[in-house]
């Protein structure tokens, strides 16, 4: 019987030692459960950032950040990557398991079978600007999805929440296309059946009604291992904020809606784009020194976007898949000697040999390179965070999946230090002076 591992927390103004039980995972670090804490104490911890919390356990994603490495239900990423494709990772995700070969099929054409939206959910897209950021319109578009399934909203119900995530899987990408096709002033393209995933997602985008379009397959399996590669990735901020909507009892459309919206920031999923904007505005090698210098700078708020990770104290896995897969595309396309992807290339060899990157373990991540490969794909820099999230919601579908089958799970609610005026009397204004 092994014994329970204990920490002890001793304090020296009064408040009685507290032995917390220490518990532990299959694997990465163990987690001191601190859970009795404010009831035996009176005190609560302080973590600002969640730099030292565990706000759950999961059984989906590990990142083991100091050596770089990614494992979707323990298989790693860059396997994932080269054997399968991304309805077979969805599929692992949600479920758990790989699926065999019927099941595959079965199960792409489910998805498929969901791919179409309301016809008054498209009218939605006529009350934005045409210049509306295809973020804006995501967040709107996928929360008002709960307008339509009524049929589909008790959480505690496993067969709507199966239900809930097949048409999220199969409508975001319709969402997310529409939204570019209403950017352009293009007509929307319906969802073919005869097509696999990517490639009607392409379709959707690029297609018109004017002529057939045959997406290149080089180009269809570059997207697809995108999609993999950004499908989940543990407790992330957008990934949190899912499980805290969720943990209200929202329902799943609200919930994606609400990661959607917090994936946009630029120090998260928005970082792509900004990379991209970062690139075009440093424009050439010579004047890469100057903006490693900014981003050194703390009187500077200039950061190097696509640069430095909350976990990964290593080289990103996701980074070095991403760049291969630029290598892929862009010779595919003749672009080899892509300005931006030498420009990246040789940012990423200079800050890599700057003491200031390497003793902070400042290293390239997913967003360094998705965007040149995206760009040279013909997808605007507007849509590469769209692209993202649409990457991410089965990952953030899994794991509301899996908070909400957590019987430890409760509605989030942290607590806080206060800092602000004690109580005090109100002055009435005519006597304030
Ligand atoms: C994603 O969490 C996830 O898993 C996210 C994600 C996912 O798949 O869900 O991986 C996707 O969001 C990737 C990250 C994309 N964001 C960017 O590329 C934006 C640029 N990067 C940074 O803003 C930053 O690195 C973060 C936000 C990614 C991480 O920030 P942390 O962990 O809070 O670290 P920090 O801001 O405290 O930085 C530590 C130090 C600081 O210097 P000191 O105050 O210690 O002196 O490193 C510096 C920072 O100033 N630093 C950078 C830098 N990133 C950190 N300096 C220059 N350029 C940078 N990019």
């Amino acid at each position: 019987m092994t014994q329970q591992r204990t920490a002890t927390i001793n304090f020296n103004d009064g408040t009685p030692t507290l032995e917390l039980p220490i518990l532990a995972g299959t694997v990465g670090p163990d987690v001191v459960d601190i859970r009795p804490l404010y009831g035996k104490t009176g005190k609560f911890t302080y973590d600002p950032g969640f730099m030292s919390t565990a706000s759950c356990k999961s059984a989906i994603t590990y990142i083991d950040g100091d050596n770089g490495i990614l494992l979707y239900r323990g298989y790693p990423i860059e396997q994932l990557a080269q054997h399968c494709d991304f309805l077979e990772v969805c599929h692992l995700l949600l479920k758990g398991e790989l699926p065999k070969a019927a099941e595959k099929k079965e199960w792409d054409d489910r998805i498929r079978k969901h791919t179409m939206v309301h016809e008054q959910l498209a009218r939605f897209y006529s009350g934005f600007r045409r210049d509306a950021h295809p973020m804006a319109v995501m967040v709107g578009v996928v929360g008002a999805l709960s307008a339509f399934y009524h049929d589909s909203t008790d959480i505690n119900d496993p067969e709507h929440r199966e239900i809930s995530a097949i048409r999220l899987l199969a409508k975001v990408p319709t969402i997310a296309a529409m939204s570019y096709k209403y950017n352009v002033g293009q007509p929307f393209m319906h969802p073919r059946n005869s097509l696999n995933y990517v490639e009607n997602f392409l379709h959707m985008m690029f297609g018109t009604p004017c002529e057939e379009y045959r997406p290149n397959p080089v180009l269809v399996r570059a997207l697809d291992r995108i999609l993999i590669l950004h499908a989940d990735h543990e407790q992330n901020a957008s990934t949190s904020t899912v499980r805290l909507a969720g943990s209200s009892g929202a329902n799943p459309f609200a919930c994606i809606a609400a990661g959607i919206a917090c994936l946009w920031g630029p120090a998260h999923g928005g970082a792509n784009e900004a990379c991209l904007t970062m690139l075009e505005e440093i424009g050439d090698v010579s004047r890469i020194g100057q903006y490693i210098a900014r981003a050194k700078d703390k009187n500077d708020g200039f950061r190097l976007m696509g640069f430095g990770h909350r976990v990964y104290k290593h080289y990103d896995p996701r980074a070095k898949l991403m760049r291969e897969t630029c290598h892929e595309v862009l010779a595919e396309l003749g672009l080899q000697n892509d300005r931006l992807f030498k420009l990246a290339m040789e940012l990423e060899r200079i800050a890599l040999e700057d003491d200031y990157f390497v003793d902070k373990k400042l290293y390239p991540n997913v967003d360094f390179y998705s965007g040149i490969v995206q760009r040279a794909m013909g997808i605007p820099t507007s849509m590469f965070t769209a692209i993202f999230a649409l990457a991410r919601t089965v990952g953030w579908v899994a794991q509301w999946n899996e908070m909400i089958s957590d019987p430890e799970q409760k509605i989030g609610r942290p607590r806080q230090l206060f800092t602000g005026s004690p109580e005090r009397n109100v002055v009435p204004i005519a006597r304030r002076g």
